[in-house]
């Protein structure tokens, strides 16, 4: 039996990449954090296509991509993101990525780069992607859809503690006022913006815990 292909969608720090690898580990599925995808050409971009004033020139972005290899190995059973064959797990959770992301998202031109190859990945089955755009524009025919979401300041807590986990220095306020920034740049851009797939199920996980959404996803995907 071909093995589903899942679409979790939401708001940032709904917790979609952890129970994503979550349901993954239990279902036999593979999974892939499309955000990271976003986060490492914001990487490239910050090292390699700023102009004078220190902000991200988008032409010479544009025609760097064919120096763009963007790689996850297996390490452990951990999907690890790698740039031309270097690590960047760990610099793409930085703040400076974090209040770029989202700019560098809303561009059709890097849409459409990394378009393709998310489609492919899915092409076999047997995978979950969570981001922002799977369930509408990535795989719209998916078998199973989910968008996520949770109040403001339950998702400031979360990235906050992450941040900390990571040993990335943070400021409560500054976290919140780039999840609001993002969110908004995210669900106010043009090309797939950040919305549920009408055909999604909707989970607001602000007062429940990151099993008890596992579980509920989990018993939507066996029910039917
Ligand atoms: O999931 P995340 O916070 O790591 O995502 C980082 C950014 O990437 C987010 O602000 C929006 C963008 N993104 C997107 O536009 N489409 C996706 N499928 C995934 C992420």
């Amino acid at each position: 039996m071909k093995k589903p292909v899942i679409a979790i969608d939401g708001y940032s720090s709904t917790g979609k990449s952890s129970i994503s690898k979550v349901i993954a580990a239990k279902l036999g599925l593979i999974h892939l954090d499309t955000g990271a995808l976003y986060r490492g050409v914001t990487w490239f971009a910050l090292q390699n296509c700023l102009n004078d004033s220190g902000t991200i020139d988008l032409e010479k972005l544009f025609s760097s991509f064919d120096q763009i290899e963007l790689e996850f190995k297996n390490i452990d059973g951990e999907l690890v993101l790698f740039l031309n064959h270097i690590d960047i797990s760990k610099a793409i959770r930085t703040t400076e990525v974090s209040e770029n992301v989202s700019f560098v998202a809303k561009q059709k031109e890097v849409r459409d780069f990394l378009l393709q190859s998310q489609r492919n990945l899915a092409e076999k089955g047997g995978i979950i992607m969570d981001g922002r755009d799977i369930g509408t524009v990535v795989l719209p025919n998916a078998d199973y859809k989910f968008f996520l979401t949770a109040s403001i300041d339950e998702r400031t807590r979360r990235r906050y503690l992450e941040l900390l986990s990571l040993g990335i220095e943070a400021n409560e306020q500054q976290v919140k006022e780039n999840l609001i920034e993002r969110d908004r740049i995210d669900s106010e851009r043009e090309i797939a913006p950040l919305k549920q797939a009408e055909d999604a199920i909707i989970i607001d996980n602000t007062t429940i815990s990151k099993k008890e959404t596992i579980d509920e996803i989990l018993s939507h995907i066996r029910k039917i």
